[in-house]
C-alpha cells in the first residue's frame, strides 16, 4: 500500500501540475488562485500568494496565475463569433476546469470589482462547441475571496458583487473573507503581511478552502 502511494507521488512529481488523474488518485484538490489585477505591484496579487501558502500546508495542490499571462480582449460577441473564443480564454478555461477550489483577491474599482476580473469570467463562461457543459468551468467548485486596498474597507464593496456573481454561476462562495485596508501599509518588502494576527487569517482562510475541498471531494 505504501509503496504504492510512493510510486504514485514519483509519478506525479514527474507529470507536474497537469496529472489531474494522479492528483485524484492521491485525493489532493486542485486550487487555482489569483488577483483581479494585472498590475505588477498589485497588493491582490501578494495577498492571494499568502492564501495559497495556507492551501499549500493543508495539502491542497495550489496553481497561482496571474492573469496579465491571459491577455483577453475586451468581450465582443462579433468578435466571437467570427474567431471564437482567443487563445488565451481557451488556456484559462482549462486551468479553471481542472481545479476543484478558487483562491481570489479581487481589488475594488470604484466600488465594484476590476473590468479586467469581470472580462475573464465573462470569456471563461462561455462555451466553446455545442456539446460542452455550460459553466462547466464554474459549477459546482468552491472559492474563497480576499480583497486588498490603500482604502479604509480593504475593497470589501467589491467583494458583495463578486459573491453574487459567481453564486449566480454555480460558485459555492465561502461565508468567510478578508479584505486587508490601508494596502499600501500592509506589507513588508518581502511581500508578507507585516501584522502577523491577520497573516495568520489570510493563511487560515486558503487552508479553510482546502480543508472544504477534502471534506467535499475527498
Ligand atoms: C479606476 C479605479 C477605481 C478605484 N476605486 C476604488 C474603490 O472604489 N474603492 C477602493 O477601496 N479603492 C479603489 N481604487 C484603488 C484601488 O483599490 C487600488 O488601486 C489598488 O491598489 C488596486 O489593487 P491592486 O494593488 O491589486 O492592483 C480604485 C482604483 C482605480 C484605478
Amino acid at each position: 500500500m505504501q509503496l504504492i502511494c510512493i510510486t504514485k507521488l514519483l509519478a506525479f512529481r514527474k507529470e507536474g501540475c497537469h496529472g489531474s488523474v494522479l492528483r485524484h488518485e492521491l485525493g489532493m484538490s486542485k486550487i487555482l488562485a489569483f488577483a483581479g489585477s494585472t498590475r505588477s505591484a498589485s497588493y491582490n496579487k501578494l495577498l492571494v500568494r499568502i492564501a495559497a501558502e495556507g492551501a499549500r500546508a493543508a495539502q491542497a495542490d495550489v496553481e497561482v496565475i496571474d492573469l496579465r499571462d491571459f491577455p483577453l480582449p475586451l468581450y465582443d460577441g462579433d468578435l466571437e463569433e467570427k474567431e471564437g473564443l482567443p487563445d488565451a480564454a481557451k488556456k484559462l478555461k482549462a486551468r479553471l476546469l481542472e481545479a476543484q477550489g478558487l483562491l481570489i483577491s479581487a481589488p475594488e474599482y470604484n466600488s465594484s470589482i476590476t473590468g479586467v476580473l469581470k472580462n475573464a469570467i465573462d470569456w471563461a463562461s462561455r462555451t466553446e462547441t455545442e456539446d460542452e457543459k455550460t459553466l462547466a468551468c464554474f459549477q459546482g467548485k468552491a472559492a474563497a475571496l480576499l480583497s486588498a486596498s490603500p482604502g479604509g474597507f480593504g475593497g470589501m464593496r467589491g467583494l458583495v458583487h463578486l459573491r453574487s456573481i459567481l453564486g449566480s454561476i454555480g460558485v459555492i462562495v465561502l461565508p468567510d473573507q478578508i479584505s486587508i485596508s490601508s494596502a499600501h501599509e500592509a506589507f513588508d518588502s518581502a511581500g508578507q503581511l507585516k501584522n502577523e494576527r491577520k497573516r495568520d487569517q489570510v493563511l487560515a482562510l486558503g487552508r479553510g478552502l482546502a480543508e472544504f475541498l477534502i471534506k467535499h471531494h475527498g
